[in-house]
């Protein structure tokens, strides 16, 4: 049995600050004692997308406060915290720089261990805090930021078979709702329209299906969308209701059709293990979308395995999963220490090739 452990966690690498306490006990169970998001949303709302360095001033302003909620959440104080974790990249660089001194702070007054984790281990991990299943699992990343496939081995063994070779799928559901004037965050505000529409009504590519392997593309998705809504204009003057309608069913069916083509491909490089059911998980922003989760769960059921969609607050940025994947870590590797480095891109899999393509909200490699 290993000790005990208590660890607080930090997360500013995108646009979301974040502070979490959780406990591993001695037989290996991990609580979350609390978890604090402060969402920068509205100081981004006029730009349309995030600003480097209005987030990077807003996480330095929030991180101390965002400490002190979580630890007061918690029901602990800083001297019975075993260990801080802080995502050390990748993402904006100034947010993860605010969050690395905040924590180096931290780790100099307490002389408590620091340990600098990769942000989409932290995602890629969660089906091990919300699920408590064993490793391996693959994993769909699905955000503003992130899109990859990555098939989990165990806390620091990760293969990524596939991503995006230019937008990520939330960017393209925000780009589609500013096409047609509906509100931002896009993807919500498309899947309530898709709910009216024919998705069958406009044929949109379902791109890179042609080609082998597990890479993905939405930026000639959005361009087609772009084309038949300027068609649509020329013919009839402007858009009606339905036709809004319709190019939003049309464009999350392809989303849909794409995401779960590419995951029963990646599933050919699921590995073989005795007596343990495969498991699919999804994450990010886009996990919340009810039709995909539904495609995604009607391929597990094509090769018997268990879908797994963590609760929507840790699907998405949270400093949760960032303590969780320290508490992972712990047992293989030793702290960060104070030479820590913020890194702007961190592949979780050195050994892939480099992804092509950065997000709104950062590199997505
Ligand atoms: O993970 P997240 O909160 O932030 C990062 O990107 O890091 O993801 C936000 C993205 C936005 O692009 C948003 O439009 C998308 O997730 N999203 C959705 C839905 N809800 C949020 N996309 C499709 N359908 C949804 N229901
Ligand atoms: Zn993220």
């Amino acid at each position: 049995m290993a000790a005990p452990c208590t660890v607080l966690a930090l997360e500013s690498s995108c646009d979301d600050t974040a502070a979490a306490v959780l406990r591993r006990t001695a037989g290996g169970a991990t609580e979350i004692l609390s978890s604090v998001v402060h969402g920068q949303a509205e100081l981004h709302a006029g730009f349309g997308g995030v600003v480097p360095e209005i987030a990077a001033r807003a996480h330095a302003e929030t991180l101390d406060h965002c400490v002190e909620q979580a630890l007061e959440a918690s029901g602990l104080g800083l001297d019975d915290i075993d260990a801080i974790a802080v995502t050390a990249g990748p993402g904006l660089i100034g947010g993860v720089v605010s969050g690395v001194m905040c924590a180096k702070g931290l780790a100099a007054a307490t002389g408590k261990p620091l340990y600098g984790i990769n942000h989409l281990a932290g995602h890629a991990l969660t089906p091990g805090l919300t699920d408590a299943v064993p490793y391996p699992w693959l994993m769909l990343l699905v955000s503003g930021g992130h899109c990859q496939f990555l098939l989990v081995r165990g806390p620091d063994d990760f293969t990524r078979l596939g991503g995006t070779i230019d937008d990520a799928p939330g960017e393209a559901f925000d780009k589609i709702a500013r096409l047609l004037g509906l509100p931002q965050p896009g993807g919500p505000a498309v899947e309530a329209a898709a709910k009216e529409g024919d998705p069958a009504r406009f044929a949109f590519p379902r791109p890179l299906l042609d080609r082998p392997g597990c890479d993905m593309s939405f930026s000639g998705l959005k361009t087609a969308v772009l084309r038949t809504r300027d068609a649509l204009i020329a013919d009839q003057g402007g858009l009606t209701e339905q036709d809004r309608h319709d190019l939003c069913a049309g464009f999350q069916a392809a989303v849909a059709d794409v995401f779960a083509e590419k995951t029963r491909r990646a599933m050919a490089a699921y590995p073989q293990v005795a007596d343990q059911t495969p498991v699919i998980c999804v994450a990010g922003g886009v996990a919340a979308n009810m039709m995909i989760r539904f495609s995604l769960e009607t391929v597990s059921k094509e090769f018997g395995a268990r879908f797994i969609a963590p609760p929507l607050a840790l699907c998405t940025d949270n400093a949760a999963m960032i303590g969780y994947a320290a508490l992972e870590q712990m047992a293989l590797s030793g702290p960060s220490g104070m030479t820590l480095a913020a890194r702007p891109r961190w592949p979780l899999d050195q050994t892939s090739p480099a992804m092509l393509g950065s997000g709104k909200k950062g590199a997505k490699a």
